[in-house]
């Protein structure tokens, strides 16, 4: 296995654009099981993830292959509905082939995905989705066993104990596409990359109405055919970008990313007294001085993002202060505290909370990356750190983060891969 090294203290100077949204393309991905038709897909990261997205979808029947940047998936041979353990496993997001599967052959065997270091992730809002359009539904030895003579329409609420769920209302907007009638999904997801899913589904002829707010109508359709669609800018990967101009005290230009996606984001840092500069779609940050301590609460979109605490994390552990930082979507989401703390942060967590005191500077040292956003977290704090970084179990990285070390290199940063 292979670790990166960063030598840190470097200001990153330079430009950056940013990568195709790992979250929008995967259920979009899963979507080109509801039609035979041949389907294009730009913009497309490669990463390990939609790597993994197109092997469980070849593993169901489909041609797919992944060159620059553009997928092109296409039906082989009649579609078998069994999405696997081995390869579910290794992905969560891959239990977003249950809905697609549903809504084309009213049937699904779909291994339960695992838990993760930053969860349990359950899966109880998915199965009462399907459940409300008419799906019989069991688990049987790890898998989710689903089917119905019929999908037909319904009014769900899919509201859950921690607010909305992005592949829960995907999956559900996915059978609902070919069911009879009209559903209602009350409670929805909010997210951009729902947003852009339901963007690709209309262009293969689906009639959804109010994607991107908590209210989603679908009137189901009989049919649907093939598309070709460019995915959305990842906006966790631009907030990474603009948290590394900060922490390294630089300035970068980061290209291709929607600053509208970056709402709670850009409020936060604004309230930290970051200045930068926003065009339809680049955003200019430029470190102008030190920032001064924040709280923050994850949300459900369009609160601060889940995906950026422990990026924040980072940030504030070097901003002189107290900051709380309150995880209110995934309470256990701390895994980087323990390894921050081992570069001389000074973080003490409390339940859902982590209380932050800012340092003047962190030391490098050997750290150990445990799931895809603490593995950035840790490379900010690297570039930040006084001295040598190794980050271990890079593999999380490269789940999410397309040539990261490239793309910082570029920016002046001294990182370079060794053997574990
Ligand atoms: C998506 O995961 C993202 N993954 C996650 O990004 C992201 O952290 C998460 O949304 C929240 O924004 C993809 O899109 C592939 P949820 P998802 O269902 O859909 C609870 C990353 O780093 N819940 O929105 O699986 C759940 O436990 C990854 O890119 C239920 O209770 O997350 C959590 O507390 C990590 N029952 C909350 O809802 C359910 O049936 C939100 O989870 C489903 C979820």
């Amino acid at each position: 296995m292979d670790k990166l090294v960063i030598e840190g203290g470097i200001k990153l100077k330079g430009e950056v654009t940013i990568s195709g949204a790992k979250n929008a393309v995967l259920p979009i991905l899963a979507a080109t099981l509801l039609t035979d038709d041949a389907c294009i897909i730009k913009g497309v990261p490669d990463l390990r993830d939609t790597n993994t997205m197109i092997k469980i979808l070849r593993s169901l029947g489909k041609d797919a292959d992944l060159e620059n940047g553009i997928v092109s998936v296409s039906s082989l041979k009649k579609t078998n509905c069994v999405a696997d353990y081995k390869l579910v496993s290794t992905m969560r997001a891959s239990f977003c082939v249950l809905g697609p599967l549903l809504g084309k052959f009213k049937k699904a065997k779909v291994s339960l995905p695992g838990g993760c270091v930053i969860g349990v992730r359950p899966v109880d809002l998915h199965l009462k989705g399907i459940r409300a359009l008419g799906t019989e539904v069991n688990v049987e030895s790890g898998y989710v066993i689903a089917k119905a003579k019929e999908l037909k329409g319904s009014h769900i609420y899919l509201g859950g104990v921690y607010g909305s769920s992005v592949l829960a209302t995907d999956n559900v907007m996915m059978a609902a596409v070919l069911a009879s009638g009209k559903t209602v999904i009350e409670s929805a997801a909010c997210e951009p990359e729902v947003e852009d899913l339901a963007e690709f589904l209309i262009k293969m002829g689906a009639k959804i109405k109010g994607h991107g707010t908590p209210i989603i109508e679908i009137e189901g359709v009989r049919h649907l055919h093939g598309a070709s669609h460019t995915i959305i800018p990842d906006r966790i990967e631009a907030g990474t970008m603009m948290l590394a101009a900060l922490i390294t005290r630089g300035n970068i230009l980061i290209k291709n990313v929607f600053y509208k996606h970056l709402g709670a984001l850009i409020d936060r840092l604004e309230e930290a007294g970051a200045l930068m500069t926003k065009t339809e779609n680049t955003i200019h940050m430029r470190y102008r001085g030190q920032l001064k301590a924040i709280n923050i609460n994850t949300l459900p979109y369009p609160g601060f993002p889940t995906d950026m605490q422990a990026q924040m994390m980072s940030l504030m552990s070097v901003t002189p202060g107290i900051s709380v930082i309150t995880e209110k979507i995934y309470p256990d989401r701390f895994m980087h505290v323990a390894e921050l703390n081992r570069m001389d942060a000074r973080i003490q967590r409390e339940g859902p909370h982590a209380i932050v005191e800012g340092r003047e500077e962190l030391s490098g040292a050997p750290v150990m990356a445990s799931d895809l956003r603490a593995s950035a977290c840790l490379v900010l704090a690297g570039l930040a750190a006084k001295g040598k970084t190794s980050i271990s179990r890079i593999y999380h990285l490269e789940r999410g983060y397309e040539n990261m070390e490239e793309k910082l290199e570029k920016l002046g940063a001294k990182i370079w891969r060794e053997k574990e």
